[in-house]
């Protein structure tokens, strides 16, 4: 029989942003990971391996046993609750490095999802389970879930939403539909700043105190509704003014080398919104409102990095980014 095979991109994103923990995130353009499936219709094995790994860049830490690797746990989970017959040999093609905070569990487990969705459907009918006709993006994400919780020791589902559905997603298990996407208003950009450190998402976790006081909670919980207000009437003002974390980033900035040097230099220039830590670091990310700007905030949280002795890696989108395809 010919081989079965298909592949999916699964784009960073930004857990977070700043304003929202674990329930907002925000797709971004320009890196992320790819997956290569090949179906193995002689068996349910599970093989992973990497391809081509980006210069500079070592995956020795990502884990090729299917169990313990975020896209074969999202991928075991699908084939279980599938009862698929099949197994896939899994190539996965890192574009996000590892303990950066911009997704790269996530996007692994969404592109292995979205490429098992397709070469699904190309199986012959006698390997397709009835199911399968009606798998969706929310039975996806559900299964990309899985491979992030093992990933980040918890299912936060806000690097998988926007990386699976693009925008700016807001996601709760309180309701129906996991996953929300959120308008944005025309003209806003995204700058993603990667210094050379390396955060683990399990310890930026470990490391929050569990409570916060009713006051805190009463700010915080305006500051949200104020960005999703925001965003949904095109107002750069309460936007800027909501894009602020009292909660997370106190507790955190001190993993990011020179952390207040660069706020106080994306701030410094005109036309940007907000800054904060991208998921749970040691990546930053600005909004702003238009593309030059966000491209003069790149250059000065760079600046700012090299001052520190690190290298940095920029990214900037126009908002909205897509999501896997
Ligand atoms: N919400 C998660 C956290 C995102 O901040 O721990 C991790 O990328």
């Amino acid at each position: 029989m010919k081989q079965l095979r298909s592949s999916a991109f699964a784009p960073a994103s930004i857990g977070n942003v700043g304003v929202g923990f674990d329930i907002l995130g925000l797709a971004i353009d320009g890196v992320g990971d790819t997956v290569e499936l090949i179906a193995n219709t002689e068996s349910r094995a599970m093989t992973i391996s990497f391809s081509d790994p980006a210069v500079g860049f070592s995956n020795d830490a990502i884990p090729v046993d299917a169990k313990g690797n975020t896209a074969g746990a999202a991928l075991l989970t699908l084939q279980d609750d599938l009862k698929l017959p099949i197994g896939f040999d899994v190539r996965i093609r890192k574009g996000i490095p590892l303990g950066s905070g911009m997704g790269g569990s996530a996007a692994s487990a969404v592109a292995a999802v979205v490429a098992a969705a397709k070469i699904l459907q190309i199986l012959p009918k006698r390997l397709r389970p009835a199911k399968v006709a009606k798998l969706s993006l929310e039975q996806l994400f559900g299964y990309a879930l899985e491979g992030e919780r093992l990933g980040a020791g918890a299912a936060h589902p806000d690097n998988v939403a926007p990386c699976l559905y693009g925008g700016l997603t807001l996601s709760s298990p309180l309701f129906t539909e996991p996953v929300k996407t959120l308008p944005l208003p025309k003209g806003l950009c995204c700058t993603l700043v990667h210094p050379d450190v390396r955060v683990d998402t399990k310890t930026a976790r470990q490391i929050l105190r569990p409570n916060v006081t009713l006051q805190t909670y009463v700010h915080q919980s305006a500051l949200v509704a104020g960005f999703v207000l925001g965003c949904s009437t095109r107002d750069f003002e309460l936007i800027g003014e909501s894009l602020r974390d009292l909660v997370i980033e106190p507790q955190r900035q001190h993993l990011i080398p020179a952390f207040e040097n660069t706020k106080r230099a994306a701030y410094s220039v005109h036309g940007c919104l907000g800054f904060s830590i991208s998921g749970s670091g040691p990546s930053v990310f600005a909004l702003s409102r238009s593309f030059t700007a966000a491209k003069g905030v790149a250059k000065e949280i760079q600046a700012q990095f090299k001052l520190a002795g690190l290298d940095s890696q920029a990214y900037i989108s126009r908002l909205p980014a897509k999501g896997a395809m």
